[in-house]
């Protein structure tokens, strides 16, 4: 087997899909694309633009509405940024009102349908590494490297509170595991494209290993496929 064009890496909230995604592109020379900032900037754009949650139609025509494009510095894929309607997106898709709400953006159909075309055109361009949810079921189901991260509710409550910590926030440990479980719920009970691995997919649980070693594990995954 060739080296493949596009790596899906699924997983629960703050399992690490995001620096193990980022550092994975950066080593091969991927794009690396973080579907979950998708969902994210288009809660933030909705409630900036007082959207009613429950209003599925105004949701959908927002994404509908939304460019997304990758944006390759001197055409080199590892200098690769997603812009969203020309803009890198930034710091306000982790604010508290989009982590509370992006959920039930997330649940939308028509919303799904929209970023999911995105998506599957984004990866047509280059070589990418996408994170996210449903990335080996059903955006990518063809790829041919699937990863699913996977680590228990305490330790990814724990590496969560460490990075909120670190940032300044005041957070209570009990208070991050609780919106974890709450959020693993939503994500894996609802009705479309609930999260789970794709049956092609390698488990790789990180409970107790450093990101250095997730990353070993996956380098390790590809090199026997080669
Ligand atoms: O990975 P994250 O925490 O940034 O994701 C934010 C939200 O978006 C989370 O509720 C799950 C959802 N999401 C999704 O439904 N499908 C994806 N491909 C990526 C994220």
């Amino acid at each position: 087997m060739i080296i493949p064009k596009a790596i899906t890496i699924d997983g629960p909230g703050a399992v690490g899909k995001n620096t193990v995604g980022s550092l994975l592109a950066k080593k091969l020379g991927y794009c690396f694309i973080d579907t979950g900032a998708m969902y994210r900037e288009l809660t933030w754009k909705a409630l900036k633009q007082e959207v009613d949650l429950a209003d599925q139609e105004r949701l959908s025509n927002l994404a509908a509405e939304t460019e997304y494009r990758l944006l390759q510095v001197d055409g080199n894929e590892r200098d690769c940024v997603l812009l969203i309607n020309g803009r890198e997106v930034g710091a306000e898709t982790r604010l508290e009102e989009v982590e509370r709400s992006v959920s039930i953006v997330a649940m939308v159909p028509g919303v799904r349908t929209e970023l999911v075309a995105k998506q599957r055109k984004l990866a047509a361009e280059a070589h990418v590494v996408m994170i996210g949810r449903d990335i080996g079921t059903v955006v990518l189901p063809d790829s041919d490297l699937k990863i699913f991260l996977l680590a228990s509710p305490e330790e990814r409550a724990r590496r969560r509170y460490l990075e909120l910590v670190e940032k300044g926030n005041k957070v209570e440990f009990e208070q991050v595991l609780a919106d974890l479980k709450r959020r693993d719920k939503l994500d894996s009970e609802r009705q479309l494209s609930p999260l789970q691995p794709a049956l092609d997919a390698v488990i790789v649980d990180t409970d107790g290993k450093s990101v250095a070693e997730v990353l070993d594990r996956i380098i390790e995954i590809i090199d026997k496929r080669k």
